[in-house]
């Protein structure tokens, strides 16, 4: 693989250094490494691959031609602004935030699902949102063969998903409430520790969240299914890392539990965990730190004809983000779509 120039926006964020430790676990070659973030993080030391870099602040004097890929894992707005800079100076852009994920002239990639997606990129390519990637990746060699008509998912998911703040925040509250103290932290919409809080992100008109709206439109825009009705739940629960979420999906014709075991065990990166008689199944702490997607309480839903429940985790800032974005840029160096 070439060794493009990086530049990474967030690159002092939970997610930009996750992305860092896989460039060097999966030793893929970067010419040039620099480092963005807000004033706050400017001037900090990273250290890679036995050399130090230095986080500067970003503006829109930041970006230049010789940025080969840029990485935005800063927030929508950040996007927004800095985006369109860097794709016009002719860089490869991933963009982490959901600034574009539905933008109909934006491919939004998953490369073990749709990498065909990243030849009409015009510059930018999207990063589902975190809780999408697990779903779509066990659903899609199944809606292949008998395509999904209905979606009910509730997730659970780490408090990771928010930023290195909201990690900080946990292990605050949670000792807080250990020595009988509540010292809600303001990471989340509520205290965390030891409680369940069913809002990501904020309420639209209909009473879904923002988190369960992207999960319904990543969904179909990946599958290139606009059809399946979808309905999510998104619940902030207080594990550090590894977002988990029971799907019932609902087919054209009746699945067998075991022809969904095989076909989801043929995507590349996903592991099915799934045997009740010993009791195996896989839970977030299993996920965490690993690019996997796990699978397990795959069932049918007896409640309905051509009905299947399963369970399905990943760890939101590996495959739910920083693997993924590394899987594309790997994907489009294949291509040839990254300017040398
Ligand atoms: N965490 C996940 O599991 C996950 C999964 C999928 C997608 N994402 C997306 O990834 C992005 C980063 O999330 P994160 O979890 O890594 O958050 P984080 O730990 O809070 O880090 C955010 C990083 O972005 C920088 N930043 C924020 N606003 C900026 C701006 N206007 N200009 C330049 N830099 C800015 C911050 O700078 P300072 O260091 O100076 O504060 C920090 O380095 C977000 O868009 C998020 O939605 C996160």
């Amino acid at each position: 693989m070439h060794a493009y120039n990086i530049t990474v926006v967030g690159g002092a964020g939970i997610v930009g250094q996750e992305f860092l430790k896989v460039l060097d676990e999966r030793q893929i070659p970067v010419g040039r490494l620099r480092l963005l973030a807000t004033k706050r993080s400017a001037g900090k030391q990273v250290a890679f691959r036995g050399q130090t870099v230095t986080v500067e602040e970003t503006t829109e004097a930041s970006f230049g031609p010789d940025d080969q890929v840029v990485f935005l894992s800063a927030s929508g707005s950040a996007s927004k602004l800095y985006a369109p800079i860097a794709a016009r100076n002719g860089s490869f852009v991933v963009d982490d935030s959901s600034a574009y994920r539905t933008d109909p002239d934006v491919p939004l990639v998953i490369p073990e699902i749709n990498p065909e997606d990243l030849d009409w990129h015009h510059g930018i390519v999207s990063q589902p949102n975190c809780t999408t990637t697990p779903m779509a990746m066990a659903l899609a060699p199944l809606h292949r063969v008998n395509p999904v008509k209905r979606i009910i998912v509730s997730t659970y998911q780490a408090v990771a998903g928010a930023g290195g703040a909201a990690v900080d925040g946990l292990a605050a509250e949670a000792a807080a409430r250990l020595a009988g103290r509540s010292e809600p932290s303001g990471t989340q919409k509520r205290e965390i520790a030891f409680n369940a809080v069913p809002q990501i992100d904020l309420f639209a008109e209909d009473g879904y969240t923002k988190e369960e709206i992207k999960m319904a439109n990543e969904t179909r825009k990946i599958l290139h299914a606009p059809e399946i009705a979808i309905s999510a739940t998104c619940v902030r629960i207080p594990t550090f890392f590894g977002h988990a979420m029971n799907v019932w999906a609902e087919f054209e014709r009746p699945i067998d539990p075991s022809e969904a075991r095989a076909l989801m065990a043929s995507v590349r990166g996903v592991t099915v965990i799934d045997d009740p008689s010993s009791e195996s199944y896989p839970t977030p702490l299993d996920v965490a730190g690993t690019d996997g997607v796990l699978v397990g309480r795959i069932r049918r839903d007896t409640s309905l004809d051509g009905g299947l429940t399963f369970w399905v985790l990943t760890d939101s800032i590996r495959k739910g983000a920083a693997s993924n974005v590394v899987d594309v840029i790997v994907e489009a160096d294949r291509r040839g779509l990254i300017r040398r």
